[in-house]
């Protein structure tokens, strides 16, 4: 639909505190990115495995790109745009993943986006690390609808969605090319009124 009015002045807003709240959980800290964590970004997401299922990690991952990476979350967590966290062991403080809220505020909304070091998929972290966003996102922001959305060939990612309480709600025929081939994305989201706390802990 073609609307090109002035956007509605908004009732709703999001407040975030100067400094980005850590999450922690049983065996992780998600914690705000920080220039020094670019190396170890670059080292994880440059692995094929860790691209293909996504639409916006570029492979090979040009120099420089974790970098800009953390200055473009940084910008947006100070524009309350959405918040990224680095998803780290719980003691030793090793990065083994990236989690992420990216805000529609008109709509009280927040997209939820992961992925997780490939040594270490299939041990339960993605499903820890989002449980957690799921819960800030609706007892902290005060969310209306978290949702996320994945390539019809990333299973592992529907499972995530699913263990965090999302239904499916449709799917999008060949909606994005990756890598010259296009593919089909499925939808899901959870409603405020459809989360229970316990679901997520
Ligand atoms: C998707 C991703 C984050 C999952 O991370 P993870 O830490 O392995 O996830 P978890 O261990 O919490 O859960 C994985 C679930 O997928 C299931 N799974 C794994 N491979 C699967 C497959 N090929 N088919 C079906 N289910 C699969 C696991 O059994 C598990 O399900 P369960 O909770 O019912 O036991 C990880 O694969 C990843 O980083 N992929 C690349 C980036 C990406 O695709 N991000 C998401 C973009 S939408």
């Amino acid at each position: 639909m073609t609307d090109r009015h002035e956007p509605t002045p908004q009732s709703w807003t999001i407040e975030l505190p100067n400094v980005q709240p850590e999450l922690s959980t049983s065996r992780l800290v998600l914690r705000a990115y920080e220039q020094s964590d670019a190396p170890r970004i670059t080292e994880l997401v440059s692995q094929p495995d860790v691209a293909a299922t996504t639409i916006n990690i570029p492979h090979p991952y040009p120099d420089g790109a974790a970098s800009a990476f953390i200055i473009r979350v940084q910008e947006h967590y100070a524009g309350c745009e959405g918040i990224d966290w680095a998803v780290c062991l719980r003691g030793e403080g090793q990065l083994v993943g990236g989690m992420s809220l990216g805000f529609t505020v008109a709509h009280r909304r927040a997209e939820l986006g992961y992925w997780i070091d490939p040594a270490r998929w299939g041990s339960g972290l993605a499903t820890e690390a989002a449980r957690a966003v799921v819960r800030f996102g609706f007892e902290t922001l005060a969310l209306h609808k978290i949702d996320a959305h994945f390539m019809a060939h990333n299973p592992a990612s529907g499972r995530v969605i699913e263990n965090v309480g999302m239904q499916r709600e449709g799917i999008l025929r060949q909606h994005v090319f990756k890598w010259g081939k296009p593919a089909d994305i499925i939808f899901c989201g959870i409603l405020r009124s459809d989360y229970h706390p316990q679901s997520s802990t």
